[in-house]
């Protein structure tokens, strides 16, 4: 069977470390590890806007040993020029794994379905998985592991990081909070799988409107962006409705002192979070943006050795 990921809770708990631990020993080793020598081709399709997910898988696949080969989105038309599966059979023959950044989930799991290669979801309205293995792979490095640390995710967690964040926190046995406006929190299924998850993690979820509430002596304070992408006609509205969960410095003193302060990028200083925490001593954002590289490096290394493989066993 083929493993793709696709969502966060593709990987098993342990599954999860595994990757983990394979991300900090490609940091610690960037250019010992060629599992995609030959070159072997990793086709990166997006059909959004992108910096840090383009770059760093780019860069990532280079230091694997394979061939990063950048397929537009615009250009191809999946799903309007011709269908995801006929796009899929021929991204599959030429390519040994697919990263591919869209919209529907459903898409996503079709390319997996049909491609034969391992697929890599670089974020879809859904989830954001690769971010947040970066995010685990942050906190991991500042704080020395994860599971029992509780995270505080601040204003709008009815989008794909919301989600991810529930769970692969809830995955790594994190207690998950989330400070948002009524009606934007994380999807209600992904948060009953998140809660069942963390029947075996000791993870937890837990939703409030109450944003001091939310990051009172938490390890890790999290936001992003209020206008996501599709959202931009909606901006007004959103930065009112948000602006009471803004990351201040006068939040961040409710967390612990020691704690360290994320966000996925790009960031728009005054709105979601102040310039003054983005740009200051508790923030480990830069290391995030870096750990983009190392942690998708460790996806499609683990990706490639389960080629052929028996898929998740629980
Ligand atoms: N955080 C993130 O996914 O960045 P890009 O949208 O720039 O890829």
């Amino acid at each position: 069977m083929i493993r793709s990921f696709l969502r966060d809770d593709d990987l098993t708990p342990a599954e999860q470390a595994e990757v983990l631990a394979l991300a900090a020993k490609l940091k610690a080793q960037p250019y010992d590890h060629k599992p995609l020598a030959g070159p072997r081709t990793v086709a990166m399709v997006f059909d959004k806007p992108t910096l840090r997910t383009q770059a760093s898988f780019a860069a990532g696949i280079a230091e694997l040993g394979g061939n990063p080969m950048l397929v537009d989105g615009a250009l191809a038309g999946i799903g309007k020029r011709e269908s995801v599966a006929d796009v899929a059979r021929v991204l599959g023959r030429q390519a040994s794994q697919v990263v591919w950044r869209t919209y529907a989930q459903s898409d996503l799991e079709e390319m997996a379905t049909m491609s034969g290669v391992p697929v890599i979801n670089a974020l879809t309205d859904e989830f954001h998985p690769c971010q947040l293995l970066a995010d685990l792979l942050t906190v991991q490095e500042h704080k020395g592991g994860l599971a029992g640390l509780t995270v505080a995710f601040l204003g709008d967690a009815a989008c794909n990081m919301g989600n991810s964040w529930a769970l692969a926190g809830v995955t790594a046995g994190m207690h998950v909070r989330f400070g948002c406006p009524e009606g934007y929190a994380p999807d209600a299924g992904v948060l009953e799988q998140a809660s069942a998850l963390g029947a075996a993690t000791g993870g937890s979820v837990a939703v409030t409107t109450d944003p001091a509430a939310a990051v009172e002596g938490v390890d890790v304070v999290v936001t992003d962006t209020w206008v996501s992408m599709g959202k931009e006609d909606e901006a007004a509205a959103r930065r009112e409705v948000f602006s009471p969960y803004a990351v201040t410095e006068d939040l961040v003193a409710q967390a612990r002192p020691d704690a360290v302060v994320m966000h996925c990028l790009p960031a728009y200083r005054g709105s979601e979070i102040a310039a003054a925490v983005i740009d200051g001593p508790q923030s480990v954002v830069w290391d995030e943006a870096e750990n983009r590289r190392h942690a998708q490096k460790a996806v499609m290394a683990w990706l490639q050795a389960h080629v052929g493989q028996p898929g998740k066993t629980g």
